[in-house]
């Protein structure tokens, strides 16, 4: 059975992606191989024709440890009629973690030996993406593969701070600027570039998750402000580095699509005036400047409202999760359409099964009207993985979790759209808590 919400997405995307690729604007475009997707304007193109898709999140998938189940959730992706992927690159882990990871099987692709990172290729570790890469192949899927991660899920990049500046007082943003982080880095996703390069099912390079200038442990230092352009000049810095390494894929930032405003939105709460952390250029994205990077091929952004005004959200309160939704998407495609580059809505979501069916079709028909094209609810799940019941373990910040095909209260499959856990319960809490920090 189809799940209703990807059926009706479709359906709604049926109807107006003929009138988004009328829009087209006659840009220079990449010239790429065959099965390679590019951008041609303001739209994606995949062998001369427009490519518009809606897409899963599954930053698990390379935590399954059976072919069986890589293999079966790619079926349900693709049954569901999603044609990209997002998906995770990384996974970092201490040595102290080694024998605990090799005892339940995770998925880890570096690993800290007392100096420096170690690549884990072996099968517990590269070869389980390898597989995911051949199994996307195998099923005429596409990926977005993310490099790193803003938070300490899946061993985010504060354990590079940890590990290779290691100061006491270290803040957030020094990944951004450290010549030896970087360098580290760098050498990683070089791996990662080199690695899949030649493959057709990459849709593109994402350089990290939802970078800000702060953290979910550490805060953000004085360097990193609105106006200061840590954020850019780092996107700048590794789009070159990528685009040297890979003339044919694309790649984009994967920001949240914070705003740097003049005149940043505020709203009334609790008596005083609130400057809006999603505009005042304090998380250190600046959505529509950003856009002006030459290897930035697309923009992203990501949609959590419920989460992101808790303080707004309550009954009685004028304040609308939808309403919000909205205007956010109108923002986003103003700035695309500026900048005359395609644009995803990469994550969103709501709890409650009764929210997305409410929400939903009116956020995805907004888009949609605004030339959107592709949008990539957070995310997808898929019952009957086999292996532990597909109660897979993973690595949340220092600690060790079980629950991959987690539900975050946001997931959906093409079988079910709600399935409650224990451990996905805890999931959702930490989502929560990193959306929240600001
Ligand atoms: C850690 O890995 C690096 C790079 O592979 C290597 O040069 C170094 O000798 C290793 N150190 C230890 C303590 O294993
Ligand atoms: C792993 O590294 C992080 C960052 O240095 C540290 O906070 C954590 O305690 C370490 N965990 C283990 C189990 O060694
Ligand atoms: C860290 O901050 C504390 C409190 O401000 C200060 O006393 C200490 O000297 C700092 N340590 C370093 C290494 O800068
Ligand atoms: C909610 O109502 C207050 C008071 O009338 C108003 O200032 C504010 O703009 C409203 N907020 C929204 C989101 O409409
Ligand atoms: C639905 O959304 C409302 C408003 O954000 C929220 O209070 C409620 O908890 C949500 N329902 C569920 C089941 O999550």
């Amino acid at each position: 059975m189809r799940s209703l919400l990807y059926s009706s997405l479709l359906a709604l995307c049926g109807a107006l992606w003929a009138r988004a690729f009328a829009q087209a604007a006659a840009t220079q475009k990449r010239s790429v191989p065959p099965g390679f997707v590019t951008t041609n304007g303001r739209n994606f193109e995949l062998d001369g024709k427009p490519f518009a898709f809606v897409g899963a999140n599954a930053y698990w998938l390379p935590l399954l440890n059976t072919e069986r189940d890589v293999d079966y959730t790619m079926q349900q992706i693709q049954a569901s009629g999603a044609k990209v992927v997002r998906t995770w690159a990384f996974n970092a882990i201490n040595e102290t973690e080694l024998p605990s990871a090799t005892e339940t099987g995770l998925t880890y692709y570096q690993v800290w030996n007392s100096s420096d990172w170690v690549v884990n290729d072996g099968p517990q570790g590269l070869q389980r993406l390898d597989y995911v890469v051949s199994s996307a192949e195998k099923h005429g899927l596409k990926l977005i593969v993310t490099f790193g991660n803003n938070w300490a899920a899946y061993g985010g990049i504060e354990l590079y701070i940890n590990w290779i500046y290691g100061a006491e007082n270290a803040t957030h943003d020094i990944f951004f600027t450290d010549p030896a982080i970087i360098a580290s880095y760098q050498r990683y996703i070089k791996t990662i570039v080199e690695r899949y390069k030649e493959s057709s099912a990459v849709f593109a390079w994402e350089l990290v998750n939802e970078a800000r200038c702060t953290g979910d442990i550490l805060s953000a230092g004085p360097n990193c402000v609105p106006g200061s352009n840590t954020l850019k000049t780092w996107y700048s810095q590794q789009s070159d580095f990528v685009r040297s390494l890979d003339a044919n894929h694309m790649i984009t930032a994967g920001g949240e699509g914070q705003f740097f405003s003049a005149h940043p939105a505020e709203y009334w709460f609790d008596g005083s005036l609130v400057s809006d952390y999603n505009f005042n250029g304090q998380a250190g994205e600046d959505f529509a400047g950003d856009l002006e990077l030459p290897n930035l091929d697309f923009a992203g952004y990501h949609m959590y409202p419920q989460t992101w005004y808790p303080e707004l959200d309550f009954p009685g309160s004028n304040f609308s999760v939808e309403e919000w939704g909205l205007g956010w998407i109108s923002d986003h495609a103003s700035a695309a359409a500026k900048a005359n580059k395609p644009l995803i809505i990469e994550e969103f979501g709501v709890t409650g099964l009764q929210n997305k069916t409410d929400i939903y079709p009116s956020w995805v028909q907004h888009a949609l009207d605004t030339g959107h094209a592709r949008v990539m609810p957070w995310q997808f799940g898929v019952l009957g993985l086999t292996e532990d019941g597909g109660n897979r373990a993973i690595k949340y910040s220092d600690q060790i979790f079980r629950g991959a095909s987690p539900n975050d209260g946001k997931t959906h499959s093409t079988l079910t759209r709600h399935k409650y856990g224990i451990s996905s319960q805890r999931l959702r809490v930490f989502k929560a808590n990193a959306l929240d920090s600001h």
